[in-house]
């Protein structure tokens, strides 16, 4: 490590400063989620100002520590003012919930006793899923999309609209005739079951936060600060009511939910009508017997009575309307045995405990396997091998534990001890070193991991399913299963060895499609989807490789980044021959979406002789190909660097930057002396100050669209 004109002082003054810094970042990101995510707040709102207090000081002290990653880079400085409030011209109420069949047909005789209707006169009630995610309401003024904002207490909501406006199910121009003027829309945000485990697996695989449900990740996803992060997660929306409206297109709810559909809005097609109870019931237990394969969470059914005359005159009874009930379904849980506790060992050596459970039916599905996430989380709810436990499914999600049933403990159950080491490769299991450094506290993991590396077949398995999973280098009919046979019997212990497996095969005295299991025709299928694959675009190779907190997001951005292979690998070792202080590693750093715990992954791995050999190996068998982008030639900002900040009014900040990407331009995080352009929109906070500081050029909004129309003429 060069550093010739600092003291040795200085430079302990300063990675002092990092750990701090680390440590501080940290504890405000748990502390944030606790206060936004889970509306659980450990410490007083002037505890966490001295918390974020410390930290500027530090930036102030030590200005590279004000990276892209930091809490102060993000928009607004205290919690609650992060996002804007918006007060609801018409209250966003909840629903009274109904749980037996009595209650749904006491709810039709009180709503016929209010409007005083015979036992002969029609009501026509409607019946629709209750969509289990969060409520927004969505103003289109002139049929344009002016602003969004969560539920909050009802009255008043969080202004969210950059973040909407990514979700591209929500229009942003309402499409027809009959629109009014104004009209509040109000609907569900939700996430599908596979974009869910999708999501939760990249999440996984960047070492970040895992959601407990697709509520939770829906809520997560729509509450950023960043809406470059709400816009990569796959929200979608249904809209089922509206608040404040200059003009209603109907008569009856299902007119005006048409009408939604008409200009555009998604609705729910399962919505119906029903002019008896026993349409309600029967429409109940159809859904009920449908949820799992709805592709969404739903918690029960919504009754609304259709005519919105009648719904005028039967008004509200403190917050719920009367002329609505929710028909909740009964949790899906079930109680069991825990008959053993097994150890999975991860890709990464993470190892899981795993529940194993006498069989049970939960929600119609017959459940033997859950998951126990950590050994915290196993002492926490004291569970114990022999106890009687009740098991939870929520959707698709995977079975839960919820908790012990201690009156059916059997004398023998002893507490948990988890094994200090790997069950595959017998090596020191440790809690994970992250908990020291605070990059895992903040999510409240804390793994045991397998010390083992290299020499660990299970994480070398995990780490070749991986290479060849679908969303990294993507070999047909290379499952699991496959490589678990070719892993064991030998044949395929790297992926360099996957692609010279057919020339081995050729010679070797046991060929494949001699064996159980292997027909010719198989292996020649298998032999030619391998062949497909000896070219690699460089993103899915990066994903493939299975370096740590690199998942999908990341790799894309590094390819974008440095479009080769060669690129990407030349800086990386400068990074690691520079350390953490060289210009090298805070090039890196300096990528839009790229933080620190990134760089340090990428030096780990190409610090790593095994691994630079491992994937040597590889360049011998496959063609890395360059990341693609369409670059307009002749832009006035390409190979440009900009960096946006404030919050932008006339597109998102994600448009803004995609915009900028599509005509050459490399968006940065953060603002340094290499920085052409900052766009500074309103409440630009720091990086506006640090581009006047350093003198780079400085445009509005619209100076900066002006600037890039020029180019696209
Ligand atoms: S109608 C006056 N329809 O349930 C309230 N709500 O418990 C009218 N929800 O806050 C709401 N699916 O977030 C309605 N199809 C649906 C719904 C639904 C889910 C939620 C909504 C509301 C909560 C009430």
């Amino acid at each position: 490590m060069a550093k010739t004109e600092k003291s040795k002082t200085s430079s302990d003054d300063a990675a002092r400063a990092r750990r701090e810094h680390d440590r501080l970042s940290a504890d405000i990101a748990r502390h944030d989620a606790l206060y936004y995510q889970q509306d659980a707040p450990e410490i007083s709102d002037a505890e966490y100002d001295a918390l974020r207090r410390r930290l500027s000081e530090l930036e102030h002290a030590f200005p590279d520590l004000e990276h892209a990653g930091s809490p102060s880079q993000k928009v607004g400085a205290a919690p609650v003012a992060a996002f804007g409030k918006i007060r609801h011209d018409v209250p966003m109420l909840s629903l009274s919930n109904a749980f037996a069949d009595e209650d749904v047909v006491e709810f039709a005789d009180r709503v016929r006793r209010f409007l005083k209707l015979s036992e002969t006169e029609p009501l026509a009630i409607t019946a629709e899923p209750k969509i289990d995610g969060l409520s927004i309401s969505i103003r289109y003024e002139n049929g344009a999309l002016t602003q969004a904002a969560t539920r909050g207490d009802g009255a008043e909501g969080e202004n969210v609209t950059a973040n909407i406006k990514t979700i591209s199910q929500i229009p942003h121009h309402l499409k027809g005739r009959d629109v009014p003027d104004v009209i509040d829309v109000r609907g569900e945000i939700y996430l599908g079951h596979k974009d869910f485990a999708d999501l939760n697996a990249a999440q996984e695989q960047a070492g970040e936060k895992i959601f407990a449900n697709p509520r939770n990740a829906a809520a997560g996803s729509l509450r950023q600060l960043d809406s470059t992060i709400t816009a990569k997660r796959p929200l979608k929306f249904f809209a089922y009511t509206w608040g404040a409206a200059t003009a209603l297109p109907g008569a009856m709810q299902t007119e005006v939910v048409a009408a939604f559909k008409s200009w555009g809005l998604p609705v729910n097609p399962e919505m119906t009508v029903c002019e008896t109870t026993e349409a309600l019931l029967a429409y109940y237990r159809n859904i009920e017997s449908r949820r799992a394969k709805l592709g969404y969470d739903i918690d029960g059914v919504v009754y609304k009575v259709n005519r919105l005359d009648y719904q005028e005159r039967l008004g509200f009874v403190s917050r719920s309307p009367r002329w609505a009930i929710a028909h909740k379904f009964a949790a899906e849980q079930a109680t069991t045995i825990l008959r053993g506790i097994d150890i999975q060992v991860g890709r990464t050596g993470a190892l899981t405990p795993v529940a194993k459970l006498e069989p049970v039916t939960v929600g119609g599905v017959v459940v033997s396997n859950a998951t126990l996430h950590n050994e915290d989380e196993i002492a926490r709810k004291d569970i114990r091998v022999g106890d009687t436990v009740v098991v939870q499914r929520a959707g698709d999600v995977i079975p839960q534990i919820v908790r012990v049933i201690e009156e059916k403990r059997p004398l023998s159950a002893v507490p948990f001890e988890m094994r200090q080491t790997c069950p595959a490769c017998g090596s020191h299991a440790v809690r994970d070193a992250g908990e020291e450094t605070g990059d895992e506290a903040s999510n409240g993991n804390v793994v045991r991991r397998c010390t083992g590396g290299l020499i660990c077949p299970a994480q070398a398995k995990e780490r070749l399913k991986h290479f060849v999973s679908r969303n990294a280098v993507d070999i047909d009919g290379l499952g699991a299963e496959k490589i678990e046979f070719f892993f064991d019997s030998g044949r395929i212990k790297t992926p360099a060895d996957i692609y010279t497996l057919q020339k081995r095969d050729a010679a070797s005295d046991e060929p494949l499609s001699g064996l159980k299991g292997f027909g010719k025709k198989s292996v020649d299928k298998l032999f030619s989807a391998i062949e497909a694959r000896r070219q690699i675009p460089l993103e899915r190779l990066l994903f493939g490789l299975g370096i740590r907190h690199i998942g999908e997001t990341t790799a894309k951005d590094l390819a974008k980044a440095y479009l080769t292979l060669d690129a990407l690998r030349a800086a990386s070792e400068a990074a690691v021959a520079g350390g953490a202080d060289s210009d090298a590693y805070r090039d890196i750093d300096n990528i839009e979406g790229i933080g620190e715990t990134v760089v340090d992954a990428l030096v780990d791995f190409f610090g790593e002789p095994h691994n630079v050999a491992f994937l040597d190996a590889l360049l011998k068998e496959v063609d890395v190909t360059p990341f693609e982008r369409t670059i307009a030639v002749a832009s006035p900002v390409t190979g440009k660097t900009v960096v946006f900040t404030g919050t932008l009014t006339r597109v998102t900040r994600n448009e803004a930057k995609a915009q900028a990407e599509r005509l050459g331009a490399k968006v940065a995080g953060s603002v340094s002396k290499k920085t052409d352009y900052v766009v500074a929109g309103s409440d630009a906070g720091s990086k506006l100050t640090n581009a006047q500081a350093l003198g780079v050029t400085v445009l509005t909004e619209d100076e900066w669209l002006e600037l890039i129309a020029k180019g696209d003429a």
